[in-house]
C-alpha cells in the first residue's frame, strides 16, 4: 500500500473545493428498492452542500457511476434513485490518496470520492462485505466497520453476544441450519413446538423479508422453507406480546442516544407489507409515550448494545418491551437503518435536535475521525518494522 498520510486532509480539501460524497446504493440484496429510496433522500439533501456522486449497484452486482442525481417514482417506495447502465467502471486499487477512484474504461472519465455513504441495506452492503472493500481501498465511510456490520447483520450472533453480556435480555430462540431440517431433527422440532407461537426469520436479512409468524406445528415447515430461501441459517424465536421501541445511536467511542421512538404496527406484526406496501401499515410515535424512567433504560441499553456489538458511526437499536411484565428485550441492531427523510432514524434525531442535513454532516465527521484513528495505527505498525 502506498498511501499518503494526511491527518486533517479532508479539512484542507474542503478549503479548496467541495467535499465529494459518494453514495453507494441498490445492491444484490432483498432490500435493493429500499436502498434506492434512502439514497434518493440523502442525495437530494447532501447535494446542496457536497459534490455528490451516486454509484448504483444492480441486483446482479454490477457497479455504475451515475452521470447525475436522477430520481424516479416507485409504486411502493415513492421517490427512488434511478440506476442507469453507464459502461464498465474500474476501481483504482493503486491510488496513493485516501479516496475511492473510479475510472470508466471506455470514456476515460474518472471520479474521485473523499468519503462514502454505503447506503446498501442488507446483504453485500450492511453485512461488512462492502465495508471490507472500502477498507481495502482506504477511503473513509459512514457507519460501522467490517466487524460491527457483520455482527449486527447476523441476528443469531448479535443475540448471543448481547445474551453473553448479561446486560440486556433477549427473547428465547433456537438457531436452525439447513442440515438440521434435511436430517429431520425431531428433538429440535419438538423444542420449537414447545415454544409456539414463534417467529421464524432468516438470520441474515432485513425489512421483515422471509419472516413468518407460526402458531401451529403444521405451518412450521413452510415457514422454515421460506426463511431458508434467504439464508442457510434461520432463527426461531418465541413470540412476545410486546410494544416495539427504537433508539437512534451515533458516535464512535462515546455513543449518543436519541429520544425513543415506538413503532405501532397496524398489522399482526411489523411485516414487509406493514413497512412498505400498506401506507397505513404502521404508526411511528416520536417520542414514544412512555415514562422517563423507561426511556432512560432503553437509551442506556441502546448505547451498551451499540458498544458491545462494535458499532461505530451510526446504528438503530430495536427493542421489544413485554406488555405484561415490562421486560426489555434486545431485538436487533440495524447498522444501516432506513434513511429517507421520514424514516425512524433521521426522524428520531430531528426530534432530538439534529436536522437531516446536520445528521449527514455529523456522520461524515465521525467517518473521518475513525479513519484518522485507523491510519495512525497502521503507521505505528510500519514504524515498528524499521
Ligand atoms: N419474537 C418476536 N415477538 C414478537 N414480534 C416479533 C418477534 N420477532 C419479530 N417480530 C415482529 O417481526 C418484525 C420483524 O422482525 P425483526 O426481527 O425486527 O426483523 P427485520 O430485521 O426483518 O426487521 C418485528 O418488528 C416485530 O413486529
Ligand atoms: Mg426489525
Amino acid at each position: 500500500m502506498n498511501k499518503k498520510s494526511g491527518g486533517d486532509s479532508h479539512v484542507k480539501k474542503t478549503a479548496r473545493r467541495k467535499l465529494c460524497l459518494g453514495i453507494i446504493y441498490g445492491g444484490k440484496s432483498g432490500e435493493h428498492d429500499v436502498s434506492r429510496c434512502s439514497a434518493a433522500s440523502v442525495a437530494l439533501v447532501a447535494s446542496k452542500k457536497y459534490n455528490v456522486v451516486c454509484i448504483g449497484i444492480t441486483r446482479e452486482g454490477l457497479w455504475y457511476v451515475q452521470d447525475d442525481i436522477n430520481v424516479q417514482t416507485h409504486p411502493s417506495f415513492g421517490q427512488v434513485l434511478s440506476l442507469k447502465e453507464t459502461g464498465t467502471w474500474l476501481i483504482n486499487m493503486h491510488s496513493a490518496t485516501d479516496m475511492l477512484e473510479l475510472h470508466n474504461k471506455k470514456t476515460g472519465k474518472t471520479v474521485s470520492i473523499d468519503v462514502v455513504f454505503p447506503l446498501v441495506h442488507g446483504t453485500y452492503g450492511e453485512d461488512g462485505t462492502l465495508q471490507g472493500l472500502l477498507d481495502m481501498i482506504g477511503v473513509p465511510y459512514i457507519g460501522p466497520g467490517v466487524l460491527g456490520s457483520a455482527v449486527g447483520m447476523d441476528k443469531d450472533i448479535a443475540k448471543r453476544v448481547v445474551q453473553n453480556s448479561g446486560m440486556v435480555a433477549i427473547v428465547p430462540f433456537e438457531t436452525v441450519r439447513a442440515d438440521d431440517i434435511t436430517t429431520s431433527d425431531d428433538a429440535l422440532l419438538q423444542k420449537i413446538a414447545a415454544m409456539l407461537p414463534v417467529f421464524v426469520k432468516p438470520a441474515n436479512a432485513g425489512s421483515s423479508v422471509g419472516i413468518s409468524k407460526v402458531t401451529a406445528v403444521a405451518d412450521l415447515k413452510k415457514a422454515l422453507q421460506k426463511a431458508f430461501a434467504f439464508d442457510s441459517k434461520v432463527i426461531v424465536e418465541k413470540a412476545v406480546d410486546c410494544r416495539e421501541f427504537e433508539v437512534a445511536v451515533m458516535g464512535n467511542e462515546k455513543p449518543l442516544a436519541s429520544a425513543v421512538g415506538e413503532v405501532i404496527p397496524q398489522h399482526e406484526y411489523y411485516s414487509y407489507e406493514a413497512k412498505y406496501v400498506d401506507k397505513e401499515g404502521a404508526k411511528l410515535a416520536i417520542p414514544a409515550q412512555i415514562s422517563d424512567a423507561l426511556a432512560l433504560k432503553l437509551q442506556q441499553a441502546a448505547c451498551s448494545v451499540y458498544t458491545m456489538l462494535e458499532c461505530q458511526g451510526m446504528a438503530r437499536v430495536d427493542f421489544f418491551v413485554d406488555k405484561h411484565d415490562g421486560t426489555i428485550y434486545f431485538n436487533e441492531v440495524n447498522t444501516l437503518p432506513g434513511f429517507t427523510s421520514i424514516s425512524m432514524y433521521p426522524k428520531l434525531w430531528e426530534y432530538s435536535g439534529v436536522s437531516y442535513p446536520k445528521l449527514i454532516d455529523t456522520l461524515i465527521s465521525y467517518a473521518f475521525r475513525r479513519h484518522r484513528v485507523k491510519k495512525k495505527m497502521v503507521k505505528a505498525f510500519l514504524s515498528l518494522k524499521k
